[in-house]
């Protein structure tokens, strides 16, 4: 029977110390959020995201903007966040309305502001494991990998899901750890095959119950970045929970998995913006569990 890796615990911990140095900062530290439309889970987001900035003691700033927002408009509110200097980091949910050019308006965040990771720079940054900011899901699996003492290094990772987001960041960070890694899609065949053979899988495909138990070797470590809803509205994740809790060393649940590491992940990268706009190093005053 698995371990269960408790990510809201981990979150806790992660949060704790972030509220720690926020206070001792000398600074104020600042986050803006910007929301174009009325996307509800947008609003979900970015409601928790206000909410996580406030229990650290992070100051945000929410942009609200009409749903027929123009391009050039919401290129003006970038570059103005972007020369604020009360503004350490810049969040614009996606999705944007179908109008929008989305990578013209992230390509358009300073990357010192990039708090998502998603500019260019930082992706790239993160091939050649110099960086600053990493994605925030990628970054809070990692931290939980280590929070259950599991080592990368020589391991088969598996990582089911080829996202710019996840999958692909996520692939470079166990990669930058020593593992060997293999990355699934919605065309690898015989996948179950390749998932049979993870030390540790990671999955972020968008399907319910995609991982079943007998895509899993006994003993591996099982992430599920999974948020999807069941046939009632629940959440629930990619891989069918309990048959592969039987298997796994490891297991992180969902809701209380990754999700909340993610939302951790952001403070984190909005405290590393600050530092970066202090001309702080990353690692000065950032310890070893966050
Ligand atoms: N929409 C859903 N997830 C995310 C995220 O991590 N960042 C942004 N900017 N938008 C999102």
């Amino acid at each position: 029977m698995a371990k269960i890796i408790d990510g809201k615990l981990v979150a806790a911990q992660v949060k704790e110390q972030i509220a720690q140095e926020v206070k001792t900062f000398g600074k104020e530290v600042g986050l803006a959020v910007v929301i174009v439309g009325d996307n509800p889970a947008s609003r979900v987001y970015v409601n928790s995201k206000k909410k996580d900035c406030e229990e650290v003691g992070i100051k945000s700033y929410e942009y609200a903007l009409p749903q027929n927002t123009t391009q050039q408009e919401l290129l003006d509110l970038v570059v103005k966040l972007n020369n604020d200097k009360n503004v350490d980091g810049i969040l614009v949910q996606l999705p944007l309305p179908k109008q929008l050019d989305e990578k013209e308006i992230l390509n358009a965040i300073n990357p010192e502001k990039d708090v998502d990771a998603f500019h260019p720079v930082n992706v790239g940054k993160i091939m050649i494991g110099d960086y600053s900011f990493l994605p925030c899901t990628p970054a809070g699996v990692m931290e939980l990998i280590h929070s259950a003492g599991v080592e990368v290094k020589g391991k088969h990772c598996v990582v089911i899901g080829r996202s710019n987001i996840v999958g692909k960041p996520m692939a470079m960070l166990l990669l930058h750890e020593h593992g060997t890694v293999t990355i699934c899609h919605s065309r690898t065949q015989n996948i179950s095959e390749i998932t049979k053979q993870a030390d540790i899988l990671v999955a972020a495909v968008g399907i319910e119950k995609f991982v079943t138990a007998d895509m899993v070797k006994d003993g591996a470590v099982v992430i599920d970045v999974g948020m999807n809803k069941d046939s009632e509205g629940k959440l629930c994740g990619d891989v069918d929970y309990l048959p592969v809790s039987e298997k796994a060393s490891f297991i992180t649940p969902v809701p209380g998995g990754v999700g909340p590491m993610t939302r951790a992940m952001l403070l984190k990268n909005t405290l590393t913006a600050a530092k970066l706009s202090n001309d702080l190093k990353e690692g000065e005053r950032l310890g070893d569990t966050i």
